[in-house]
Parts: structure tokens; sequence; C-alpha cells
């Protein structure tokens, strides 16, 4: 049955994150998968998530969650991405459906673009993205377009670029975008930009879906972090997808905590959409995991929690902004050769560097130093114990 089956390599990601495990090197550093560490390297179990598990374990059980998720959880993941006032607004058109992390999400929106339509639309990816975009609409049968996000020359965003490509578009096509702190590059539009951007998609008739993976953990505040977000819907009333993950803001990475928002323009629209999703999630999961959305749902609908909540997300945020500035005063101190200056305009967890790939190949092999192939280092892996080391061998790799 399988002999014409082809050999996929593995996940570049996840294949560097064993290699790293495997290094036997003491003084080895891992930047290359997106997962905080706190200033010793660890992970974070965030305080707010602890008291959330402490609350909840009193009463867990085992049973299932309705097809589309948690009730509790939907409604607050909604009220989070789109802040209260809106919430309050769209809550009878939007359909929401409780998804495996980001991913998830992602996944849930293609199949929900694909089964209500006649033609699958395109699906525009700024380039650079995060890796598995390419792979998640593809693998659902749909054509993926890429445009130019990155200038390479200055090492930010390219918006010209990002304007043209959606002005070239085809109407009704569907257009990946970072809510923000885009990965990898750390470079968001300005508010005047989203605004721009926001006007071209209703001229156009382009379709935004958002993948929302660090609200609140890219500055600390969910309110700028959801800004595009708030704006395509509420000012420029557009229909959107919204991808929400819980797993960088919660640090509740392997527990696959995730939502797929729909802010449609109609209340017909939304109870439609709710019972597609309905099926397309019976049919693929039947319904999702409980633990982790128990566990956001309690922090986000308890004002005290919420608020410990939020003091973790200035803890993470605090610390990795930090980490990147430290990481940039010691490439200069120590001569790194060239600007670094597009390090610390950049926003989120990720540093793209900008070095060649066999840069990059050197710091794994001769210094210890992991980092994905296109020289994006996950800035949270960053320390005081690391953080010279970082720097020194990258300046001595561009100096040799
Ligand atoms: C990353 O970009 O490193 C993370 O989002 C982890 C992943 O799943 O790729």
């Amino acid at each position: 049955w399988f002999d014409q089956a082809h050999f996929i390599p593995p996940d570049a990601i996840f294949a560097l994150t064993a290699q790293y495990l495997a290094d036997p090197f003491p003084q080895k550093v891992n930047l290359g998968q997106g997962t905080y560490r706190d200033e010793n390297g660890n992970p974070w179990v965030l305080p707010s998530v602890q008291k959330s598990r402490e609350i909840l374990s009193q009463k867990l059980n085992h049973e299932y969650l309705p097809i589309v998720g948690l009730a509790s959880f939907r409604q607050e993941a909604a009220k989070l991405a789109l802040g209260p006032e809106l919430f309050a607004k769209q809550q009878d058109k939007l359909a929401t459906c409780q998804s495996l992390s980001g991913t998830g999400a992602l996944h849930l929106a293609g199949l929900l673009l694909r089964a209500g339509r006649a033609s699958r639309p395109k699906i525009y990816i700024p380039e650079p993205t995060w890796s598995n975009h390419h792979q998640v609409f593809a693998s659902l049968g749909f054509q993926c377009e890429t445009f130019q996000y990155c200038n390479p020359e200055t090492k930010g965003l390219d918006i010209d670029s990002y304007y043209a490509a959606l002005k070239a578009a085809e109407p009704n096509s569907v257009v990946i975008i970072h809510a923000c702190a885009h990965n990898p590059t750390g470079c968001d539009p300005s508010q005047e930009q989203w605004r721009e951007l926001a006007r071209i998609f209703k001229e156009r008739q382009l379709f935004p879906l958002f993948d929302a993976a660090y609200l609140g953990f890219n500055s600390g505040n969910v309110d700028n972090d959801a800004f595009a977000i708030r704006l395509f819907i509420e000012e420029a009333k557009l229909e959107a997808g919204v991808c929400l993950s819980f797993a960088k803001n919660m640090g509740l990475y392997g527990e696959r905590v995730g939502c797929f928002l729909l802010a449609t323009s109609t209340e017909e629209t939304a109870v439609k959409t709710q019972s597609m999703l309905e099926m397309l999630q019976r049919s693929e999961v039947s319904n999702p995991p409980a633990y982790g959305a128990k566990i956001a749902s309690t922090i986000l609908a308890d004002a005290t929690l919420r608020q410990a909540w939020h003091d973790d997300l200035i803890t993470m945020s605090d610390r990795i902004r930090s980490m990147r500035r430290a990481l940039y005063d010691r490439l200069i101190s120590s001569g790194a050769p060239g600007s670094w200056e597009h390090l610390i305009r950049q926003s989120g967890m990720f540093g793209f560097l900008g070095l060649s790939p066999s840069i990059v190949l050197k710091l794994r092999e001769q210094y210890h130093i992991y980092m994905a192939g296109n020289s994006r280092i996950s800035i949270a892996g960053l320390n005081e114990q690391n953080v010279e080391y970082v720097g020194d061998s990258i300046t001595e790799c561009l100096k040799q």
C-alpha cells in the first residue's frame, strides 16, 4: 500500500531541539524553538497558571467537553482578543471553536474556508513566516502564494512590498497576518500602516486571517497586541478569522490550548459557520482536550487571577526585552561587524539576526549555539549566564 510513500525530512525546529538535547557540551545554548525560559534557562510555569491549577485540582473531572470546546473558555478567549466593548457589539456575529492551539485554529480556519466555498481561495503568506504556515494550508490543498515581508537590506518590514502584494492579490483571497510579534522577523506594521493595510483589504475584498500566537506576550499588554485585530473588525468592518494560541502567553505549550474566532457580518452567517465548525471539529478530533482550556478560562474569568496573569506577561516580556538589549550591547562592545540596530527595533520572542546559513552552522557546530537556519533566535533562551558567550561567539564567527 505504501511503496509509493515519500520520505519527508524531519521538521527543522523540532529536529533542532532534539539535536540540542543530545549535545553533551556544558555551555550549549538553545535559541531555537520559541519557548519561554526563566533567568536560569528553565521552563517557567506562570504563577497565575499554578494558582489556576490549584483551584482546578479540587474539582477536576475528565468528562468530554462539548464538540466546539469549553463554553466559558470560548467566551473568555473572544473577549480577550476583541476587548469587552467590541465583544459586546460583535458577540452575536461570532463563531468560535476551541482548537488544538494556534496550529489547530489555523487548520480549522482552512477547513472552513475550503468547505464554505465553491472554489478554494488562494492563500497569501508573508515571506518569511512561521515554518508551519505553508504546510498547514498546502496539506489542505490550497494554493499558497508568498509576498516579500522583510527587506533584506534593512532587516525591517518592507511595507511597500506588502501594500503592492495586496493590491495585486486576486480578490476573495485569504491573507495570513501575524497579529503582532511577526515570527520570525519581530517586525510589525505601525498603527498608521495597519490602517492602510485594512483599507486595502477592504478595497480588494481580501479575507484577513490573523495568526495571534503572542497576544500580551509581545508588549506585556493584550490591548496593544490586539490592536490590528480590533481595527480590522471594528473600524474597517471586515470579516476576519483569528487563530488564538495560549502556548506562549500562558506557557501552556504542551496542553494545546487555542481557539478559532470568526467575526462575521450577520447573525445568520455566525449561526451557519458555527454549525460548520462543529461538524468539522467532530470529524477531525471529535472534541478538544479539556485541561488547558480549564486552566486558561479559570484565569481569564477571575479578576484577581487575570491581574496575576497580566503581571506574568510583564515578567516575560520585560525579561525578553532586557535580554534583547543585553545581546545588542555585547555585540556592539565586542565589535561585531555590521549594524545591529535591527535587533533592538524588533519586538517579541524572536530576534532575526540576518546571519548567513554558514555562520548559523558554525555557531551550532563549533560553539554549540542553536538557532533556526534563517538566523532567528528565541531571545527567551538568553540569560545573564550565557548572553556574553552568545554575543562574543557571533562576533568571533563574523570576524573569522
Ligand atoms: C516556533 O516558532 O519556534 C514555535 O512556534 C514552535 C513551533 O511550533 O514551531
